[in-house]
């Protein structure tokens, strides 16, 4: 029988499992917590369907858990070649695929879900920025999520050198080599990540033991940290107005609905579409054009063979075209640094947006027309940014052939190296000038309660 208040236990009606649920929720807080978290979590109800992507990161990470248990029962984390010349590594990815029962969908649903993950992640930071759901009193839910992002981002690259292919070896090789950039240490340190003085065996295993297991264990953490935050506070919505600030006699908020049913089962709707959307790309179009599996990855890593154009996959692409936009040596530090700085900068500065945005409003259904423009020249810098990580250095738009002697304007403005050190500083400008914009835009009043038709 469902009892009235937090603190009642469940009380059987006599029959076997209710019994059984009666003497557990007697030793465990079963109760307590579905009530707490669930049934009578009251949550806004003008939630939209920007308000899926939280549950959808949810169910992607245990896709990812789920689907790579079952790749470490079949992947070997070695280096050394076989008796056909090939990385054991590289060929038991190939054996996952070709051999083993369903290997190929486990595999393809992990490679695709990293994507996916990222793809859900920065959706839902997005709608964080769109509604200003970092901002008092959900500053530390936003501060997790910030670190919840470096731990997937760490995750994913590690991810990526296990298959041992060209661009695990060449990708793990640029990004390492950056750590050589730090003066003094920088040598010694890239030396002791790798565990040799070239990526290799060593570097393959430990890699393996961060993916597998430290990394995806401090990233649960971080997520249960993430939710308790969330559920001490509440949830915000679309239109930024605090529900727990109107309260009926009973102590409910008066725009709340429980999370079970409504959005349980709502959110439902949004795991059915992504599903489709996900299954439409493991089955049809699992590289996602060169995007989620790169193809120089299909050919075995070979020490001896750089590839021509190194690029790290879609969803680095905008922090590594901050990196490369730093060209300059100053203050005594050369460019290599400069840009790992910048790199590094362009994710810690996220962190600070509770403090930087001074908005009366919180979200952008009042915010005033400053914000707007600006986020919306965020957006496109962010995709330009990204964009461009992907091509290599020197590259022009629309095919623009630049003349030799000499920079017209036209080679200005069409040069991809010039437009990611534009867009580069818009990205450190759109933080660090906030404070005064977000003051002075013009927002409109916000209603007392929640909007919903
Ligand atoms: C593994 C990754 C993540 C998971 C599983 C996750 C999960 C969730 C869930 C389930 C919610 C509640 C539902 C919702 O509001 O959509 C939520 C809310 C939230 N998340 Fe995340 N999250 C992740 C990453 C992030 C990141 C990277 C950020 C920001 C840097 C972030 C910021 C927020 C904020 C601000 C809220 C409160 C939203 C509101 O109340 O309007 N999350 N998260």
């Amino acid at each position: 029988m469902a009892a009235n208040t937090n603190s009642e236990k469940y009380k059987s009606d006599g029959s076997l499992i209710g019994n059984l649920l009666e003497w557990v929720d007697a030793r465990f807080p079963a109760t307590s917590l579905w009530r707490t978290h669930l049934a009578e979590y009251y949550a806004p109800k003008n939630f939209n369907f920007w308000y899926f992507f939280g549950s959808l990161a949810l169910l992607v990470l245990v896709l990812q858990v789920v689907t790579g248990i079952f790749l470490v029962m079949h992947y070997k984390p070695d280096g050394s070649l076989n008796a056909n010349g090939i990385p054991v590594a590289f060929a038991s990815v190939n054996y996952i695929m070709y051999d083993v029962p369903w290997g190929w969908l486990v595999r393809y649903m992990h490679s695709t879900g990293a994507s996916a993950f990222f793809i859900v992640v920065y959706l839902h930071m997005f709608r964080g920025i769109l509604y200003g759901s970092y901002r008092k009193p959900r500053e530390l839910i936003w501060v997790f999520g910030v670190l919840v992002f470096l731990c997937l981002m760490a995750e994913a690259f590690m991810g990526y050198l296990l298959p041992w292919g060209q661009m695990s070896l060449w990708g793990a090789q640029v990004i390492i080599n950056l750590f050589s950039a730090i003066p003094v240490i920088g040598d010694p340190l890239t030396i002791w990540i790798r565990g040799d003085f070239v990526i290799g065996d060593a570097t393959l295993n430990r890699f393996f033991s961060f993916h597998v297991i430290a990394v995806p264990l401090v990233l649960i953490g971080l997520v249960v940290a993430h939710l308790l935050a969330l559920h001490e506070v509440g949830s915000n919505n679309p239109d930024g107005v605090e529900i727990k600030e109107r309260k009926n006699e009973k102590g409910i908020p008066l725009d709340g609905i429980p999370f079970h049913p409504y959005y349980t089962v709502k959110d439902i709707v949004g795991v059915v579409v992504f599903l489709m959307a996900f299954s439409a790309v493991i089955f049809f179009a699992p590289e996602g054009g060169g995007y989620f599996l790169e193809y120089n990855n299909f050919f075995q890593s070979d020490p001896l063979k750089t590839p021509p154009h190194i690029a790290p996959v879609w969803y680095f692409t905008p922090f590594y075209s901050m990196l490369r936009a730093m060209v300059w040596n100053f203050f005594w530090l050369d460019a290599k640094l400069w840009g790992v700085i910048t790199m590094g900068a362009g994710v810690v500065i996220l962190a600070f947006l509770p403090w930087l945005d001074r908005s009366p409003a919180k979200s952008i259904r009042y915010r005033g027309p400053i914000f707007k423009i600006l986020l919306a020249i965020f957006v496109f810098a962010f995709l330009i940014l990204g964009f461009l990580g992907t091509k290599a250095p020197g590259y022009y738009f629309f095919g623009y052939q630049p003349p030799e002697k000499g920079s017209s304007l036209l080679s200005i403005l069409l040069s991809g190296d010039i437009i990611a050190q534009v867009f580069t500083a818009y990205y450190f400008l759109f933080f660090l000038t906030m404070p005064i914009w977000s003051k002075i835009d013009k927002c409109k009043p916000v209603p007392e309660r929640v909007t919903w038709k």
